[in-house]
């Protein structure tokens, strides 16, 4: 999001948890030092569970777009940490939209809403899909869905929410399943590793590539009116054809490397995702152009890249996105 806002020429601020560890290095190739006259990016310590902070730096800053993305978003992990995924991901939401009304500015603000809110309830899904959460991850989920709009009822607020299907990019943290698959790819060609282990192969899950999404959150804020969108390509595939489309990709074999391990199976597993897409289309104009079997390869091949070997596309014209972000690129 920050890379795609820079380069529609916005000043940018983000704000970031302090750690002992740096934990910026996913925007590390647009970080200029603040003392740059030309700097549009600014980080500032603040964390969701902590409204003083929130209010401090919506104050301070007077933002005009807010981008809610923040989130304990893993939902395996949600069901260790139920409570403390409560308090970021459901709680955070209604820390900033209480900063943004008590700011009386006229900020719009777009929440990061997620597939996952339909949970159970049958494909496809769209924006009059009852949700049926199936995790402390989206049940928080869903409360945030709801206090956006009621923000939006109750106090006029331009709040938006983008219900995301998931979206994979070569920056996908390492523990969610589609870079989980690629990376170790890379590691077992380079002989850093042996086996891959596993949980649900079934699941199905609408795949896209993340940069795209990006330009339809932005797009969602330039309405104008405050609305809701579902966002997806409107094909699924199951994990195990994740895993033997992008092990086919390489040459591997998927029985010599990949192990299950009970512990990734989730108590309630969201088995079917798939968008229906159809307002995002005509409203905002938003089409999805890299499907499954492309993702597949744009990840692969990065995850090469950086483990030091020759990625298998290049030069194959793989990258057709009309997007101006071309750090995937295999060049
Ligand atoms: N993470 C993980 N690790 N998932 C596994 C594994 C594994 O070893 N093995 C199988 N899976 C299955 C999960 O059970 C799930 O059905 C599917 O792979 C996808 O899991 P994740 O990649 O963790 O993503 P997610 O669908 O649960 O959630 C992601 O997408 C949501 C949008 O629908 C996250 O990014 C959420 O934050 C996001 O809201």
């Amino acid at each position: 999001m920050p890379k795609l806002l820079l380069s529609k020429g916005y000043e940018v601020h983000g704000l970031v948890r302090r750690s002992s560890t740096f934990n910026t290095s996913r925007i590390d190739s647009i970080y200029v030092d603040p003392h740059d006259p030309d700097a549009r990016l600014f980080l500032h310590y603040g964390d969701l569970s902590d409204s003083e902070q929130i209010a401090n730096v919506m104050y301070n800053i007077r933002p005009d777009e807010v981008y809610h993305l923040g989130a304990q978003s893993h939902v395996r992990v949600s069901f260790d940490t139920p409570e403390y995924t409560g308090n970021v991901t459901a709680l955070g939401t209604t820390r900033l939209l209480e900063a943004i009304r008590r700011s009386n500015n006229p900020v719009k603000f777009y929440q990061a809403s997620s597939s996952e809110m339909f949970g159970a309830a049958v494909p496809p899904q769209s924006e009059t899909t009852v949700f049926h959460p199936r995790s402390p991850y989206a049940c928080a989920k869903v409360y945030s869905y709801w206090m956006t709009r009621n923000y939006r009822e109750g106090y006029n607020l331009f709040a938006s929410n983008g219900i995301l299907f998931n979206n994979e990019s070569p920056r996908r943290g390492e523990t969610f399943v589609t870079r989980k698959i690629t990376r170790a790819i890379a590691h077992i060609l380079a002989g850093k590793e042996k086996f891959l282990y596993l949980g649900n192969l079934d699941a199905k899950r609408d795949w896209g590539f993340a940069p795209e999404y990006v330009e339809c959150m932005w797009r969602i804020l330039q309405q104008e009116k405050a609305d809701d969108f579902v966002i997806g390509t409107g094909e699924t595939h199951s994990v195990r054809e994740f895993l033997h489309e992008s092990f086919d990709y390489v040459g591997l074999d998927v029985e010599e490397h990949v192990r299950i391990d009970p512990k990734y199976f989730r108590p309630t597993e969201v088995e079917v995702l798939v968008a229906d897409a159809e307002k995002s289309g005509k409203v905002l104009g938003w089409k999805p152009t890299i499907k499954f079997a492309d993702l597949v390869k744009i990840m692969v091949d990065a995850d090469m890249k950086t483990a030091g070997l020759e990625p298998i596309g290049k030069g194959d014209g793989i990258i057709r996105t009309k997007f101006p972000h071309r750090w995937w690129k295999c060049d």
